[in-house]
């Protein structure tokens, strides 16, 4: 069973900040949006929109969204979800997109949506040479619990285990690339960071470059990964969230993928040894106060009140 990672939602207290970000530094395509908050496309993809903001009393990830195949997946996903009592929140029913899907909480308190039917687009096709991220690539949380977390992941949603960094990362997909999400150990779930695919090297390099002129600081590289194999830069959002530049991540789509445990040494986890040392502590990550909590829910208000 495939799923196919379509979009990751931010509710945000300074929607135009994280906007701007988004759109001059990360150069996401910015769309309509009715609502005070922001709709962001990328040219490589189906989905009308890869990420969105939402205004928010507190920075949060709102939602990470997978399409399926078909209605009859979501209704057995949702009947295999309720035999596993995972926190499924309701449905599944038409959602407000337009499609037939339902959400669930990870144990964690990460929100995902499943959904079939949504509606896509014929994507409008590369643009190489703009620095422009094609698509959305992966989604990696902060984790107390990898091993667990990760055997949930697998049993509640189908997910393989790609490779492991030591006890420290963990990488899972449905698809044929090497992760669509990855868990990082630390004290304090939320979001590790999220990636986004340029088309090949040249354009990997050109947005890393484009963003480091504006004045953002690399947090870590460019390099390229040992697990995963694709090169990686990161940044920090005025919101707080890591985004990632990435490309040429591994397909792994042989039935004989054996799933190895990489050593968090420089060596593999930067293959160039063109990055400077990895800022552990950023990537900690800060507390995500919206876990298991649903976006716009009296519960979030009150995290307002609680601040
Ligand atoms: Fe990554």
């Amino acid at each position: 069973m495939s799923m196919r990672l379509r979009r990751i939602d931010f509710g945000v207290r300074d929607v135009e900040a994280q906007a701007h970000f988004l759109r001059e530094a990360f150069a996401l395509v910015q769309e309509e949006d009715g609502a005070g908050g922001a709709r962001f496309s990328a040219p490589g993809s189906v989905e009308p929109a890869v990420a969105t903001l939402r205004p928010a009393p507190v920075d949060r990830v709102d939602a990470v969204a997978f399409a399926v195949e078909s209605p009859d997946q979501v209704d057995r996903m949702h009947a295999h979800l309720a035999d596993l009592d995972a926190g499924v929140v309701g449905g599944p029913g038409p959602t407000p997109e337009g499609g037939y899907g339902f959400e669930l909480f990870d144990p964690e308190g990460h929100l995902l949506s499943i959904a079939a039917g949504t509606p896509t687009r014929t994507p409008p096709g590369p643009r190489r040479g703009n620095g422009v991220p094609m698509d959305l690539s992966h989604v990696v949380f902060n984790s107390g619990d990898i091993d667990g977390l990760s055997r949930w992941y697998c049993a509640a949603l189908g997910f393989r285990i790609t490779d492991w960094l030591e006890d420290k990362l963990v990488f899972m997909t449905t698809s044929r690339y090497h992760h669509q999400i990855a868990l990082a150990a630390s004290s304090d779930p939320g979001l590790n960071h999220v990636a986004f695919e340029c088309a090949d090297i040249d354009d990997f390099m050109r947005a890393t470059g484009r963003t480091m002129r504006m004045g953002h600081e690399v947090l870590w590289g460019p390099g390229r990964h040992g697990p995963g194999d694709n090169a990686f830069a990161y940044f920090r959002s005025p919101a707080g969230f890591i985004c990632e530049f990435t490309t040429e991540l591994k397909v792994v789509d042989s039935p004989d993928w054996v799933a190895s445990t990489w050593q968090s040494v420089p060596e593999q986890s930067d293959l160039w040894g063109t990055s400077n040392p990895r800022p552990n502590d950023a990537f900690r990550g800060v507390p995500d106060p919206g876990l298991g909590i649903l976006p716009g829910s009296p519960e979030e208000l009150e995290l307002l009140v609680a601040r």
